[in-house]
């Protein structure tokens, strides 16, 4: 037994007798934050960091300490809030850019709630704006002034958007509580099917640094529910994708669940289908050992109705009819946004799940790694790393590089170690005795790869993003509540986890490509207050409380930018976006930049090339919550952003007073 293994054990068989859990955790991670500077670093991890440190213990929590002279972050924290107007530090406006249903065409109708249509919908954003990628204009250049914005549409709340849709029915058993009663018809469900996917939008800063919408731009699109698209790599073609209206298996229509993504070195985005199981109804009219079903089943396709019931009124959601049509579903998707007519295709090399993030990296051997989570309690986290090589100075040779590559799903050793295992068919039991024909079979099934490969079971992998300036890479774990003390691992070092937590990874050899890497704890979640929290070192309250961290971005300094999702469950605040430095004396210095409003997430962060301007979307605005019970469009959670009618997912934008400072690292 190592040392740490030794811990580990007094931790186990401690816990529940007398000490928290919590309390002895803080003891193991705050003794492990001391051991992993090892020898050559111990000094500095005594001496250095301490003493700065010392420097912001000054105020009294909860007020947080005023960043010092030459800090790499240089804002004032907010607090928590809960109110139903966004706030953000001093110095800094937050302003709404696009809001759902602003017309995106000269001749896109206004935006009426009343009277909502899916023709007019098809011309407007779409509803819950999620992941947000920023394209300079001309392609190519680092304009932070004109540029593309890609904004993800993740998913549809009918009860939110259209009068009379919801009412109340009776409570379940043991509750109080009303339930919601969806009333959908086919035209609503049309207009949902249209405010889903994707809206390209073309946008310019004016006189004065505002930005504006281009409305009339060429290059303004919507993806949508219904937009045509390809399947493409290993797994085109193959039986499982053929459905009665493709005998080819490569067509599919619409995307669906668009949550988080990533822009690709040569200008493509590619866009992860997260929770595609929903929309799929009837999973019961299969055979109980129908492999179909098998496979359904591992991914969650409901076996009876869904909520949203789209298949009482199309065959492909209803398993029943088309059984296959939920393998079309669940991919990463690459889009072009510079060319307005261009196919998205569904990129089966990069494996199936519950897709998140997408981020990618050029290795130092020219290959482009992609980095995505697969966003469950128990899942896995995955690198796909290509064939080919990427060309900086063709962009059309680019085009199909994901084609062809390698899938490896991730395994963290208890050491700090860890290893990309490859998903490659007839190579580690994934062969046919084992329920694989081809790499199709695995591509489509990736999940139960994953298994046979001894993957590491995380707390909802999330965003999953390589900071330029250290090369590092940082998995966001959104958090697992299921997580018992006997589940736990030193990935996952917590039973229970409501808070999530943030790996920092370290490819071999600060190779992308490279096949193991070593990992550590960067921070663990929550209200410092509460002990079970590790911040680097950093006390109670010097740092802002966050809690389940979702998606991450990083500024020109590498700072890690963390925006979060169900914070309120946890703690007394609005979800919001949080900065941190990783480097330096402080590195775990946690600050909140922005609050939402009730009922929110938070997501997307994106900043300009020049860091001027940083793009977030304030997504389901008003939700039913524990909170918020039975949100509806007649009494909702929020009236964000407007004041009046329904809330409105919006995509927002930050600035400085200044509107050339630098967000959040600017020197007075
Ligand atoms: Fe759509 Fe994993 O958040
Ligand atoms: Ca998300
Ligand atoms: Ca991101
Ligand atoms: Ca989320």
């Amino acid at each position: 037994m190592t040392e740490m293994e030794q811990e580990d054990d007094k931790i186990y068989s401690t816990a529940g007798r007398g000490e928290t859990f919590a309390e002895i955790l803080a003891r193991r991670v705050s003794r492990r934050g001391m051991l992993k500077g090892g020898t050559v670093a111990s000094a500095l991890v005594l001496s250095g960091p301490v003493l700065g440190r010392a420097a912001y213990a000054q105020g009294t929590p909860p007020a947080l300490a005023t960043p010092a002279v030459g800090a790499k972050l240089a804002f004032e924290s907010i607090a928590l809030d809960t109110g139903d107007e966004m706030v953000v530090p001093a110095g800094y406006r937050a302003t709404p850019l696009l809001k759902w249903g602003d017309p995106l065409f000269a001749d896109a109708p206004e935006f009426d709630p009343e009277n909502q249509t899916a023709a007019a919908q098809a011309m407007q954003v779409g509803y819950n704006c999620d992941w947000i990628g920023f394209l300079p204009l001309e392609q190519g250049s680092e304009s932070s002034d004109h540029g593309l914005l890609v904004v993800n549409h993740e998913y549809t709340s009918g009860e939110l958007m259209f009068p009379g849709y919801a009412s109340q029915g009776p409570p379940e058993e043991g509750s109080e509580e009303p339930t919601l009663v969806r009333n959908p018809t086919k035209e609503l469900v049309d207009v949902e099917l249209e405010a889903h996917g994707l809206s390209v939008v073309e946008i310019r800063r004016a006189d004065g640094g505002a930005w504006e919408v281009v409305r009339d731009s060429e290059y303004n699109r919507r993806i949508t529910a219904t937009t045509e698209m390809e399947l493409t790599g290993p797994a085109a073609g193959a039986g499982l994708l053929k459905t009665s209206v493709d005998q080819d298996g490569t067509r599919v229509i619409g995307t669906l669940n668009n949550c988080a993504g990533g822009v690709t070195p040569w200008g493509t985005i590619v866009t992860g289908e997260e929770n595609f199981q929903q929309y799929f109804g009837n999973l019961v009219a299969l055979a109980e050992d129908d492999p179909v079903r098998v496979i359904h089943d591992r991914y969650g396709v409901e076996e009876e109705t869904t909520d949203r019931r789209w298949e009482e009124f199309y065959d492909r959601f209803d398993v029943a009819m088309e059984p296959n049509e939920p393998f079309r579903f669940g991919w990463g998707v690459e889009i072009d946004p510079y060319d307005p007519q261009s196919i998205p295709k569904k990129r089966t090399a990069l494996g199936r799940n519950k897709h998140e993030g997408h981020t990618s990296v050029v290795a130092p051997g020219g290959q482009v790694a992609v980095y995505s989570g697969d966003d469950e309690r128990f899942e896995y986290a995955y690198k796909f790393v290509t064939e080919g090589t990427y060309n900086p100075d063709d962009r059309t040779a680019n085009m199909d590089l994901l084609d062809a590559g390698t899938l490896y799903v991730a395994r963290f050793n208890d050491d700090g170690g860890g290893e990309w295992l490859p998903l490659v068919h007839g190579e580690n039991g994934l062969d046919e005795a084992a329920g694989f024909t081809s790499q199709a079979d695995i591509l489509i099934n990736t999940r139960a790869a994953g298994d046979i490969l001894g993957a590491t079971k995380m707390d909802r992998p999330e965003d999953f993003e390589t900071n330029p300036v250290n090369k590092k890479v940082y998995l966001a774990l959104t958090n697992n509540s299921r997580r018992t003390l006997e589940e736990t691992d030193r990935a996952n070092p917590r039973p229970e986890n409501l808070h999530g937590h943030i790996i920092e990874i370290t490819e071999a050899g600060d190779d992308h490509a490279a096949t193991t890497f070593g990992w550590e704890m960067f921070i663990l979640c929550g209200d410092p207050a509460q002990g079970s929290t590790y911040f680097v070192g950093f006390d109670t309250g010097e740092v802002s409380p966050l809690s389940a961290p979702d998606n991450v971005a990083f500024d020109l300094e590498g700072n890690l930018w963390i925006s979060t999702d169900g914070m309120p469950r946890n703690l007394p605040g609005n979800d919001g976006l949080f900065a941190v430095p990783v480097e330096g004396e402080e590195r775990g210095f946690v600050r909140q930049f922005f609050s939402s409003v009730p009922g929110a997430e938070v997501t997307g962060p994106v900043f300009t090339p020049d860091n001027t301007s940083l793009f977030v979307a304030v997504q389901h605005p008003g939700e039913g919550s524990d909170a918020i019970y039975n949100s509806v469009y007649e009494e909702p959670g929020s009236r964000w952003p407007d004041g009046d009618g329904p809330p409105r997912p919006s995509v927002v934008v930050i600035q400085a007073d200044d509107s050339t400072a630098r967000i959040g690292t600017s020197r007075a």
